[in-house]
């Protein structure tokens, strides 16, 4: 369990979900772990919970100037991330829409951090890397972002979308500098996000019935793929999307 060992690895939206189980399973691999995320109380609970390997950041991905400190302080305290895993989002359940009924705010709450707030995290998580040697940028996508996954899903949606292309365009732009950009794509996995769906037996049934696997994901299924990623056993592995699904991709 040491596969990241003397790698320094930023997660955003790791106060909870995914992004807490990703940063404590690097941690567990070796890594030093910055907990970024908005919520400061949960980034400080994770952070003393994986103790001396562990710092916080509290960040707003939507906001440039947040993001920029964020690495900035980083970089001047020595803990300058070679992985960044851009995780941070937010669904707005009940409110986001089809396109007809969207309210142009949830639209723009949606695409701001979604989006935008992981384009500044990679455009900073590049520039860090540059004067590093390189490094390993992971986002997290969805499959709403590669097919029709409901039909009030429309912000959410084209930013997920929008994500697969970035990984895709960066990746391309800064592979001759050692640095690679790819996309993992978790089908419904149980965390805070989902409460709607999973406080619903109906609407979770139906969802489950949807994965061959038979089973809703957890955060710890996604766990192993980032490791797969951050490490140099995916060295030639760049602008790609993994699917972490449980198979409903194949339906
Ligand atoms: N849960 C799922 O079924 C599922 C499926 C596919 C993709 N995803 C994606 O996985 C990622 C993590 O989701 P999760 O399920 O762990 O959600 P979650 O709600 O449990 O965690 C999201 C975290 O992001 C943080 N955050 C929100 N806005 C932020 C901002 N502006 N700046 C910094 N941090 C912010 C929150 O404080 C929270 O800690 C999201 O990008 C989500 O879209 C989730």
């Amino acid at each position: 369990m040491s596969r990241l060992e003397g790698r320094t690895a930023l997660i955003t939206g790791a106060g909870t979900g995914i992004g807490r189980a990703v940063a404590e399973r690097f941690a567990r691999e070796g890594a030093r772990v910055v907990i970024a995320d908005k919520d400061a109380d949960a980034a400080s609970a994770v952070t003393a919970s994986i103790g001396a390997a562990a710092r916080a950041a509290v960040v707003d991905i939507s906001d440039e100037a947040s993001v920029e400190t964020a690495f900035g302080d980083l970089v001047a305290a020595g803990w300058s991330p070679d992985v960044v895993v851009a995780n941070a989002g937010v669904q707005l359940f009940g409110q986001d829409a089809r396109a007809g009924d969207l309210d142009l705010d949830v639209w723009r709450r949606t695409i701001d951090i979604n989006l935008t707030g992981t384009f500044l995290t990679v455009k900073h998580a590049v520039r860090a890397m540059l004067g590093s040697g390189g490094g390993s940028i992971i986002l997290t996508g969805s499959p709403t972002g590669i097919r029709g996954e409901g039909s009030e899903f429309t912000a959410y949606s084209t930013s997920k979308a929008g994500i697969h292309g970035l990984a895709r365009t960066v990746a391309a732009a800064y592979a001759r500098d050692g640095i690679r950009v790819n996309a993992v794509v978790p089908a419904y996995t149980e965390t805070g996000l989902v409460t709607s769906i999973s406080a619903d037996p109906e609407a979770r049934a139906a969802i489950v019935s949807r994965i061959p696997a038979g089973r809703a994901g957890t955060p710890a299924d996604i766990e192993g793929i980032m490791v797969f990623l951050a490490g140099d056993d995916a060295a030639f592995a760049t602008g790609a999307l993994f699917a972490v699904d449980g198979g409903m991709s194949t339906l």
